[in-house]
């Protein structure tokens, strides 16, 4: 069967994912490079993304590491064009570079990183969308896919900036799916706690109980556990889906 053989392969496709230097990130951009895609690894730091581009090559798959900060518009206007110069084209691009600070209470949260958290969560995606989106529409369409997260609809106290910012991104992929429809689809995966590195400060044992009685499944996400849901949205597989919020929480309910 042409479609279950060929349905989820990316071959040929070049795919940008910011934040791929680690945590889902990282998943995203291996499992895309499995599939057969040509990956642009985005982060801040240069180092990080040039030693995942390397385990994208020992693949046989092109990679661009590029250092970039996402909440800059001037940054992300150069890494677009660098891009377009290096590959010719964007057929997927993963909006996952995100962040969560923590702070005391809602009025210690600063001005600074109020705009911090808005910028890189929100005010990115929007630019690179735009930018990238234009040019797919224009040229052989694309998927974006966003990386929000279930405090979206589900906002905890220790959250509420990140929450509202990630909300504008499900906001933002119906808005996307809309303008650059039909030639490009735009989904949200709206991930519930996942083991990244953002887990190395978490009292494990609470945080397992939380678990326990919070989730479905029982248990927080393992890092791979998102790739089954992000090859889907990447992919012809999903070629009937655009403007999708789907949560990837283990049945999270507050
Ligand atoms: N893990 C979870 O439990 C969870 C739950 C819900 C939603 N999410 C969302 O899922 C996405 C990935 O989370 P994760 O847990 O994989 O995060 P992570 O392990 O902390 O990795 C974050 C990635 O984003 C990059 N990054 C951070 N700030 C950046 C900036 N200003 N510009 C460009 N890149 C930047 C980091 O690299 P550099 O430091 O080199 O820049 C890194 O590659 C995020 O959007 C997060 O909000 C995660």
């Amino acid at each position: 069967m042409k479609f279950l053989d060929e349905g989820f392969s990316l071959s040929g496709k070049t795919a940008l994912i910011t934040g791929g230097s680690r945590g889902l990130g990282r998943e995203m951009a291996l499992a895309f490079a499995k599939a057969g895609a040509d990956i642009v690894v985005v982060s801040r730091k240069l180092e990080a993304c040039e030693k995942v581009a390397a385990e994208i090559e020992a693949l046989g798959r092109r990679a661009l590491p590029i250092p970039c900060h996402v909440g800059r518009w001037e940054q992300i206007d150069h890494l677009v064009d660098a891009v377009y110069k290096q590959f010719g084209k964007i057929d997927i691009l993963v909006n996952n570079a995100g962040k969560s600070p923590l702070y005391d209470s809602l009025v210690d949260v600063s001005e600074a990183m109020w705009d911090s958290v808005l910028s890189l969560n929100l005010k990115g995606p929007f630019r690179l969308s735009a930018l990238i989106g234009k040019r797919m529409a224009e040229g052989e369409g694309g998927s974006i896919i966003n990386i929000s997260s279930i405090t979206a609809v589900s906002p905890t106290v220790d959250e509420v900036p990140y929450a509202a910012a990630k909300a504008g991104l499900n906001s933002l992929t119906l808005g996307l799916a809309d303008t650059y429809g039909p030639k490009v689809r735009v989904n949200c995966i709206m991930p519930g706690a996942f083991l990244t590195d953002i887990a190395k400060a978490w009292d494990m044992e609470a945080v397992m109980k939380r678990f326990e009685s919070q989730t479905s499944l029982r248990r927080p996400g393992r890092p791979e556990e998102i790739i089954g849901t992000a090859l889907y949205l990447a992919s012809d597989a999903s070629s009937y889906t655009t403007g999708a919020i789907i949560p990837v929480d283990g049945g999270y309910r507050k």
